[in-house]
């Protein structure tokens, strides 16, 4: 990575600009702004309790089809406002009797586009979760929504705020790994086999076929009293195809785009992917029973210009051999490797016997160890300035397609040419057929 130290200084500066709390210009810096949450489960509850946090602004309405879950979130909202927000089932009925100035959008990643696409056409600036989208062309019809109606999105890739993220980046641009050659992102979580779990009736206070909406109606499992035990729903979507990309979807996006935003990247030349689920054995789909569909250990390959990017995560035997964390990504340098983690911070071990280890901690908040507090001041800073947000649609739009380019070559099970600038897969109409997908009636899947 050449260092143009103008190019750093601007990048660094703008990046800089979120933690610095700048002060807020115009005529809107007394503006209380009305939000509304579509999606309250784990996550949407997260950011909310944020956005109340930040003293701008007031829950008007809060969105979920499953009745347990709104409920849940509005008691725990109960505890932070004396506002009390309209509850809603369908985010088209909320966006039309409360036009909201902000639209949370934490939904399972299926159900990103429409919402996002619908709320900022109905005046809304968007908070959008990552992965911005389920497939690619959902993601470029967001980003041009966005842009036609002049709205703010932001996406909740937050690493791009946390203070150790920030000086990590600016400790890589200054030149001080040395020339970056390659890099390894990684997820290495323990785990197991699965065994297939029975299908049930969905509870009566979830609509079912409006949450599995424009994907595939599957049979329902799930527990919400264990919402990691594998089942659908809550917050199992992930390792479920219809409605999620797995591991490389969910925890991939946010370390594929520390590579993005650290290196100054928009897309790859070429993409290889493979794995499989020889722990978890054969996905199960039956009338009776089902398991996940995700690989429990993937590799991707992604060929830059400069420097060579490998993504690997599984789902059993853990990281016992590493001195790092079980999550992140290793720069290697000519000058050593540095290691950007989450919860240890990040760590430069030189190439040179001589020279000392150097290490930042994270500066996190709870719970959950993360940096939405940060995120959300720049959203409404962007919002007041006019400016593009941190983590703009366009930009987590790229750091999105790595992680489903990296999907959608495993599924094909070869390698993808990707021409970042016209959004296709050189010469391979197969790959293309997959950069989108057919909705289930009557949702139109959505034009750019
Ligand atoms: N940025 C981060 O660090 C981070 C961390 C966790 C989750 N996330 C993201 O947040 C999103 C939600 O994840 P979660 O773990 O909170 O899942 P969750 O299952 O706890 O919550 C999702 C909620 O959306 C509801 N829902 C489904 N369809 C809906 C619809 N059409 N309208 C309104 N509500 C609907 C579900 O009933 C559920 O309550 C995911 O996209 C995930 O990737 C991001």
């Amino acid at each position: 990575m050449p260092i143009d130290r103008r190019h750093f200084l601007k990048s660094s500066l703008a990046a800089g600009l979120t933690l610095g709390f700048p002060g807020i210009v115009g005529a809107q810096k007394d503006k209380t702004y009305r939000v509304a949450l579509i999606g309250c489960g784990w996550w949407g509850t997260n950011i909310l309790r944020e956005a109340v946090a930040s003293g701008r602004c007031k829950p008007v309405a809060l969105v979920d089809v499953d009745r347990r879950q709104l409920n849940t979130c509005a008691g725990e909202t109960a505890k932070w406002t004396s506002e009390v927000p309209k509850h809603y089932e369908d985010y088209r009925e909320m966006l039309a009797a409360q036009k909201p100035d902000i639209a949370i959008v934490a939904t399972p990643d299926h159900w990103h586009a429409l919402p996002t696409i619908a709320a900022v056409q109905a005046g809304a600036h968007v908070y959008v979760e990552k992965p911005i989208s389920h497939t690619i062309m959902e993601g470029r019809a967001m980003v041009s929504a966005a842009r036609a109606a002049d709205r703010v999105v932001q996406v909740g890739t937050h690493r791009r705020v946390s203070p150790h993220n920030v000086s990590g980046r600016q400790f890589l641009r200054e030149g001080r790994a040395g020339k970056i050659g390659m890099i390894k992102c990684f997820v290495l979580y323990g785990g197991g086999a699965e065994q297939p779990r029975r299908n049930i009736e969905p509870p009566k206070e979830l609509n079912w076929d409006l949450w599995c909406g424009p994907a595939p109606l599957r049979p329902f499992n799930g527990d919400p009293n264990n919402p990691w035990a594998g089942g659908i729903h809550p917050r199992g979507f992930r390792s479920y195809l219809d409605y999620a990309n797995g591991t490389l979807g969910d925890w991939g996006v946010h370390w594929l785009d520390q590579v993005l935003w650290i290196m100054e990247e928009k897309w790859p030349r070429t993409v290889h992917s493979t794995g499989g689920r020889p722990i978890k054995g054969a996905p199960i789909l039956t009338a009776e029973h089902q398991t996940t569909d995700a690989p429990d250990h993937q590799v991707a390959t992604y060929q830059f210009d400069d420097f060579t990017l490998t993504w690997e995560h599984r789902q059993f035997a853990g990281n016992p051999t590493d001195k790092t964390e079980s999550v992140g990504c290793y720069f290697y340098g000519t000058k050593g490797t540095f290691h950007m983690g989450w919860q240890r911070g990040w760590t430069f071990y030189p190439s040179s016997r001589g020279e000392s280890e150097i290490h930042e901690e994270p500066k996190l908040n709870q719970p959950d160890a993360q940096n939405i507090k940060e995120l959300w001041a720049d959203f409404l800073h962007a919002i007041e300035t006019g400016r593009r947000p941190v983590c703009d649609v366009e930009a987590i739009h790229h750091s999105t397609n790595l992680s489903l380019l990296g999907m959608l070559s495993y599924k094909l099970g070869r390698s993808v040419v990707w021409d970042g600038e016209k959004e296709l897969c050189v010469g391979d109409p197969d790959a293309g057929k997959l950069l989108r997908r057919e909705y289930r009636g009557p949702w139109i899947y959505p034009q750019a």
